[in-house]
């Protein structure tokens, strides 16, 4: 395994339109061991989008509910410790506590309908299924 290596995380179509959702997945780190990679991906119409789950405010998971990742209107990541709202394409901080940061975006490609996660090394549980709770 490379970092080459494509890594399927669900089918593309197990993400509706402008709905976003997370997964707790473990890559292996620099140092050789396993370690904890949540992430967020949000589909919007043909585009995905991926992202770590964590705010650069606090560094905490976006999600304070499981899965609620969007604002009100749905057209921004907010996160629900503090409010700050990011872009949807960009990640950029819009408003809020970290206005002007960024969430670190991760590699995604789209390969026979599936969303795939690349340029990392995943540690693979026997079912990496979607956690579809939408
Ligand atoms: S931790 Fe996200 S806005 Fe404060």
């Amino acid at each position: 395994m490379d970092q080459n290596t494509a890594y399927a995380i669900c089918a593309f179509n197990d993400i509706p339109s402008q709905r976003a959702i997370g997964f707790h997945l473990m890559i292996v780190g620099e140092d050789g061991r396993p370690r904890p990679w949540p992430i967020v991906i949000v589909r919007w119409g043909k585009q995905v989008f991926g992202y770590l789950n964590r705010c650069p405010h606090n560094g905490v998971n976006l999600d304070w509910e499981r899965n609620q990742f969007l604002d009100g209107n749905g057209t921004l990541l907010l996160c629900g410790k503090h409010g700050a709202t990011f872009d949807l394409g960009s990640g950029h901080c819009v408003d809020g506590p970290c206005k002007g940061e960024s969430l670190t975006p991760i590699a995604l490609a789209v390969l026979d309908g599936d969303i795939c996660v690349t340029g990392v090394t995943l540690v693979e549980d026997d079912e990496t299924a979607c956690e579809e709770e939408v």
